[in-house]
């Protein structure tokens, strides 16, 4: 069977080459983490060592990065860790692992959706254009009291944004990618000029660095994550949103042109350049503003207008991280379908999910329901409650994988494997012990939703996917 999938493509197109997977790696990667959430995680949790939060993420990612680039490059077929569970552990487990993709894929593209609506709104309020509030906002929200309704009818801006994504996908994924390409650019040239201009303000002589910078890592308030090392664990685990994408980049392996060599040298590096933009923004970031004043929805904002020498910057950073977190969704939202479709392939989700555009290679079915479906969630939902669920969804994956490393070199010792994870087992054990570790820093409220997610789709497989398996 994997020398099977290794071989068919399915009629996808083989487009891409190592500079388009790097690309659309950092076009995955760069969005709402960065734009977003490393401020709340600063204030909230970790203070200035968010910097150190960021590093510990990043190790779990690369090693379960690593991981991926075994199976993708053994196994480069579109379905990412659910293909590899397939073949390694059986029907029911890849079900299982291919709902927690669902779970990762759509809910991400759907907060990052709502962030680019928040984004949109606060550029178009600067030029004196306001939206009509019944529109504007997400339908729900969540607070410590519970859910209740915001008096909107939908986050219109997040909606139309799925849209626009959607109809490019369907173009077909070469297009997709230079437009990706271009989006990158911008978006990591803002960041660089952020992390220019921003380490010339907190190295100047007379900035007082070290009023922001002491105590690097805040002191526990005797309530576990709030500070001290158990904040910067669950910093850690809140910021790991801000690496998701590098997986998406395996759901591409099918139209790779050489995807045992490329594959692995697209995760890791894209991975690698993400990371070190991150520690240096944090960095930045919690230099020039108290991490206490950084829980706002635009942290990098605040970061400017408090160093009056960078206003001149504000426009670009905005416009920065509405290009950013458009690539992002793009990419997620390739992911998405391909998931559906290889997921439909075996049997295991409706059948018009597995076709495929005869012109343009892609499967257009599977693209207009993950549209259809990330619209819904994104014009509903707040920010907020998505990314820890996607944060937990994803943790798991990724632990499973590292798993699976072990159990195929065990179970299938003779297959090719033109990328090796070196130090087996101990690197994929580490790894699934640091994503597990920030699994259990996360809170027990985004426990109680995974296992919801984990038990609908339990139904749905022995209600729907178990009668019509390709197996069966
Ligand atoms: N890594 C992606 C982001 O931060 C999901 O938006």
């Amino acid at each position: 069977m994997l020398e099977e999938s290794a071989r068919s493509n399915g009629g996808l197109k083989r487009n891409l080459s190592v500079y388009h997977l790097i690309a659309l790696g950092i076009g995955a990667i760069v969005g709402a983490g960065i734009f977003v959430i490393t401020g709340q995680a600063a204030a909230e949790y970790a203070g200035p060592a968010l910097t150190i939060s960021f590093v510990i993420s990043a190790i779990g990612c690369i090693l379960a990065g690593l991981c991926y680039s075994e199976f993708s490059a053994m196994i480069p077929v579109s379905g990412s860790v659910y293909a590899y569970c397939y073949t390694t552990m059986g029907e029911f487990l890849a079900w299982f692992i291919g709902w927690t993709l669902i779970l990762e894929y759509l809910f991400a593209c759907s907060a990052v959706a709502s962030a680019w609506s928040g984004y949109m709104i606060n550029m178009l309020n600067g030029w004196d254009i306001y939206l009509p509030q019944h529109i504007s906002q997400s339908v729900f929200k969540y607070t410590s009291e519970g859910w209740s309704l915001t008096g909107s009818l939908i986050n219109f801006p997040a909606v139309f944004i799925v849209g626009i994504v959607t109809s490019l996908l369907m173009g077909g994924i070469k297009q997709s990618a230079i437009i990706n390409n271009v989006i990158v650019a911008i978006k990591v040239g803002v960041i660089l000029l952020f992390i220019g201009f921003g380490l010339s303000v907190i190295l100047a002589p007379d900035f007082d660095l070290k009023s922001n910078w002491t105590p690097y890592i805040p002191p526990n308030t005797g309530v576990f994550g709030e500070y001290g090392w158990s904040g910067i664990f669950r910093g850690a685990a809140l910021v790991f949103f801000a690496y998701l994408g590098f997986d998406a980049l395996s759901t591409a392996a099918q139209e790779t042109k050489r995807p045992q060599s490329d594959m692995p040298r697209g995760i890791l590096i894209s991975l690698g350049i993400c990371a070190l933009l991150y520690i240096a923004v944090t960095a930045v970031l919690t230099g020039i503003v108290h991490y206490k004043e950084l829980n706002v929805e635009a942290p990098i904002g605040v970061a400017i207008d408090k160093a009056h020498t960078l206003a001149w910057l504000s426009p670009f950073i905005k416009l920065g991280a509405i290009a950013g977190l458009s690539s992002v969704i793009l990419v997620m939202m390739l992911g998405q379908s391909r998931i559906y479709y290889s997921i439909a392939s075996d049997g295991l989700l409706p059948q018009p999910l597995a076709k495929i555009h005869p012109e343009r290679g892609v499967p257009r079915n599977a693209t207009i329901v993950a549209g259809v479906l990330t619209a819904l969630i994104a014009g509903l939902f707040p920010l907020q409650v998505l990314n820890e669920l996607v944060s937990i969804g994803t943790l798991m994956a990724f632990s499973i994988v590292c798993i699976c490393v072990i159990i195929l070199r065990k179970t299938r010792p003779e297959l090719k494997r033109p990328f090796r994870v070196p130090f087996v087992p101990a690197i994929p054990i580490l790894g699934a012990v640091i994503c597990i570790a920030q699994m259990v820093a996360l809170p027990w409220v985004t426990w109680a939703r995974l296992i919801g997610w984990t038990v609908l789709g339990i139904i749905v497989y022995f209600l729907y996917s178990i009668k019509h398996s390709k197996l069966n």
